[in-house]
């Protein structure tokens, strides 16, 4: 195989200091040599979705689509809100995944992680991501999982200081990529 497996990662929550945002640039930053991992930042711009506009999208949602699109694999990294996934990103998620028949992330494979500062590191807002990939028809990996509960003992100014963390993340980022070569047969 000659080029490199491109990982498209979005998520975060909104505020400045996320712990998910931190997540996700440590993936960046873990990425194998075999593979490429763009971030973006740009689903907190998005209207809330309307049926009617799915066929007149704004452009930021036009771009999201088409990084999705030209992307091997994907990346989440989101917060839990009220034991699910925050409004903005399922918003995201409705917009790419529209109109009918052209579902951005069809036939996607998508690792998730997700930082709290719970004792559960965002597991249910996982499950319930994963229940979207079903409609979806995304292929998400299962091991290992980045879980990262108690956040803000691991996690300050953007910067994790948890080797064990860091090491879930690199140990994510190697398997994803496996993951993908082995469905898209690359
Ligand atoms: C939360 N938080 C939270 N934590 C959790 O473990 N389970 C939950 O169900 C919720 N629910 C919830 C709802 C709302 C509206 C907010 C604002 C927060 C706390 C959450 O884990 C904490 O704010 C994290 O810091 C959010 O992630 P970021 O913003 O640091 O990425």
């Amino acid at each position: 195989m000659n080029s490199k497996i491109k990982i498209l990662g979005f998520g975060g929550s909104l505020r400045e200091g996320s712990f998910n945002k931190a997540l996700l640039y440590a993936a960046k930053e873990a990425v194998p040599e075999n593979a490429e991992f763009e971030i973006f930042d740009k689903i907190g711009t998005f209207p809330l979705f309307n049926q009617k506009n799915e066929n007149a999208m704004p452009l930021e949602v036009l771009e999201f689509k088409e990084k999705i699109k030209n992307s091997d694999a994907i990346v989440i990294s989101t917060p839990e809100y009220n034991y699910s996934v925050p409004g903005y990103l399922k918003n995201a998620i409705d917009w790419a995944s529209r109109p009918y028949g052209n579902n951005s992330f069809e036939d996607k494979p998508v690792a998730i992680m997700s930082a709290s500062g719970g004792m559960l590191g965002g597991a249910r807002a996982q499950y319930h991501l994963r229940q979207i990939f079903v409609f979806l028809n995304m292929h998400p990996i299962n091991k290992p999982e980045v879980l990262v509960a108690n956040a803000q003992e691991k996690i300050k100014d953007g910067i994790i200081s948890d080797e064990k963390t860091k090491e879930q993340i690199n140990k994510l980022l190697l398997a994803l990529v496996e993951w993908t070569k082995s469905i898209k047969k690359l």
